[in-house]
């Protein structure tokens, strides 16, 4: 987690940075500090809380340097502290250190480095304190860099500022970077929406990759100094796409999105996705992994394997090492996830090393991207907020099209995927827009909901219940209502408030459950296609087809916005998340 950027130009790096890493700030928000090269002398200003905050408490639009690095955290190792905020400096204040990942091994080196003066608790400063001790011996700048990060475990990647030395220099190991070459000087970020006002030409680095970074020259080299091959591209990424424009939260922004990237799939040829559909073998089984929101997406894309009477396993990626024993090498793996990065993800990656992978990923440059067979790219463009929107939307789609492709069932699901689009226009429409923002109104204040649904709709209440955790910190809890009777009923008083997912398949079980919630005093808001007497408030959802369970989504994303909107939150930045997971 954490972003990290540095800028080395003609220009002046202060207004190009403290624009760049709040573009980076979905990654953590804790702290955020910067460093910059004044003439010889490094300052280095940094402090907890917010990016904006920061700025103005220490006037840092006023600073003003050709070179600098900036960093916003998510704690790892050392608390929300200021001490623990980044760049770290060396004992004598030469250098400075930006670093995104984990050093496993910190508390080891750090033991060879009893005669150095530790100002914080981190992991990084170890990496600091390794460069100093490299300086010293005599090495230039790059050679101390790559032979401090030789014996650092774990996956990083940081950026070191020296005030005596013209670059800076920036080394991947694991976790993103990215660089940014522009006529008046050159970036090196976690990310590429941090520049891409500034330069579209882009170069994305490799693990092993030590960069030296010039006002107008760079160099790439690895660990022993080699030179490494490198291709500029030219980011396909709009400026417009990275901001909220006339949105209040991206949130919003990425939800409103949904509706013209599902009439952009719809005209898509799935040729990605009949690529990967050929790769799953008859013989194996076939496993569908990913984490949080696109776990769920994993689970709705094995019920519909299922539905074709196709055996697939839906299972998180932090419980795929367990099945180690059980998987054989003609198995296939579907990974889904919106990053590419997470470490869940990344972790599994030795574990299934012999098996058939594809690929549901929305950044198409991430670690995961290069390391399956077959990549079918979510498009959802860049998603900053926090919770997941549309690339669970889009993952659940592409997800349910490999398995109807698979199946045999192309022209059918494309017949399906146009009800989907019909029935979008009937979610944004100011009906049902103010029934969600009713049901906000009286949810707003509660300490916790239950969501009920079936088969599909439980997987619908489950990434509901994440959404409203995340992002209105209200308890949420997703109940499939088939198991109610077996405990969760208790739960049920005159002050309980539920949400039930009724469809038109299930209508009448789904009805009967809600009546013994009634029979309890509970009281019930019906998310479904048509009213009922038991339903306290009701928000209509249309539902044709095998679809419908992406309206619904949408309905609890939107709900989630809401209420957290009337709490006053920062839905975009929810407490203690961060949007990338990059540590176990
Ligand atoms: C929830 C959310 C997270 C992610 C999870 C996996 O709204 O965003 O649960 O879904 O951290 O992330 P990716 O999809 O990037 O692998």
């Amino acid at each position: 987690m954490c972003g990290i950027i540095g800028y080395n130009g003609k220009d002046n790096a202060i207004p190009y940075l403290l624009d760049g890493i709040k573009n980076l700030e979905y990654r953590g928000y804790d702290s955020f500090g910067c460093a910059i090269d004044s003439n010889g002398e490094l300052v280095i200003k940094k402090d907890v809380g917010r990016i904006d905050n920061i700025i103005n408490k220490y006037k840092l639009q006023d600073l003003s340097a050709n070179k600098a690095i900036m960093h916003t955290r998510w704690a790892t190792t050392g608390g929300i502290e200021q001490k623990n905020a980044h760049p770290i400096a060396d004992c004598y204040n030469r250098i400075a250190v930006a670093h995104n990942g984990i050093i496993e091994n910190w508390k080891e080196l750090k033991e060879g480095l009893s005669e150095h003066n530790i100002k914080s608790d981190t992991d990084t400063e170890v990496l600091a304190h390794l460069i100093e001790n490299e300086l010293k011996a005599g090495k230039d700048l790059k050679s101390a860099v790559a032979d401090a990060s030789r014996p650092i475990k774990g996956m990083s990647s940081f950026i070191v500022l020296d005030t005596k030395n013209d670059d800076l220099v920036a080394v991947k190991k694991g976790s993103p970077l990215v660089m940014g070459l522009s006529k008046n000087g050159n970036f090196v970020s976690s990310d590429v929406p941090s520049f891409i006002k500034y330069t579209n030409k882009v170069i994305y680095l490799s693990d092993g990759d030590v960069v030296s970074i010039g006002k107008d020259s760079y160099s790439i080299e690895n660990l022993n100094g080699e030179k490494r091959p490198h291709v500029v591209t030219t980011a396909n990424m709009s400026v417009k796409s990275v901001e909220k424009g006339d949105y209040k939260h991206f949130m919003l922004k990425e939800i409103m999105e949904q509706p013209s990237l599902i009439k952009k799939i719809k005209d898509s040829g799935f040729e990605e996705v009949e690529k990967a559909a050929s790769l799953i073998q008859k013989q194996g089984t076939i496993y569908i992994t990913g984490a949080g929101t696109s776990f769920h997406a994993a689970r709705l894309g094995a019920r519909v394997f299922r539905e074709y009477g196709i055996n697939a396993i839906p299972v998180q990626g932090q419980d795929i090492p367990s099945y180690k024993k059980v998987i054989s090498d003609r198995d296939v793996f579907i990974i889904i996830s919106q990053s590419g990065e997470t470490a869940d993800i990344i972790n599994i990656l030795p574990i299934i090393k012999n098996n058939k992978k594809i690929g549901i990923i929305n950044n198409q440059e991430s670690a995961l991207s290069r390391e399956v067979d077959a990549l079918i790219p979510m498009g959802a463009g860049t998603e900053k907020s926090v919770a997941a929107t549309k690339t669970f939307t889009l993952s659940a789609i592409y997800i349910t099209m490999l398995a109807m492709i698979y199946a045999g069932k192309k022209e059918e699901a494309i017949r399906e995927l146009k009800l989907l689009d019909i029935d979008m226009y009937n979610v944004f429409v100011p009906s049902v827009i103010s029934a969600i923002n009713n049901v906000a109104e009286k949810i707003k204040d509660l300490e916790s909901v239950l969501l009920f649904g079936r088969d599909y709709d439980y997987i619908i209440a489950l990434e509901g219940a994440l959404k409203l955790k995340e992002i209105t910190y209200i308890h949420a809890e997703a109940v499939d209502s088939s198991t109610f009777k077996h405990g969760p009923l208790a739960l049920i008083s005159d002050s309980t408030y539920s949400i039930s997912f009724v469809s038109k398949a299930l209508r009448q079980v789904m009805l009967s459950n809600v009546q013994e919630v009634k029979t309890r005093k509970g009281k019930i808001i019906g998310i479904s296609d048509s009213n009922s007497d038991l339903f306290d408030l009701f928000i209509k959802v249309p539902e044709e087809g095998l679809f419908s369970f992406i309206p619904k989504a949408i309905v609890m994303q939107l709900l989630s916005y809401k209420v957290a909107a009337l709490k006053g939150l920062d839905m975009d930045h929810p407490r203690n998340l961060a949007k990338v997971v990059t540590v176990l």
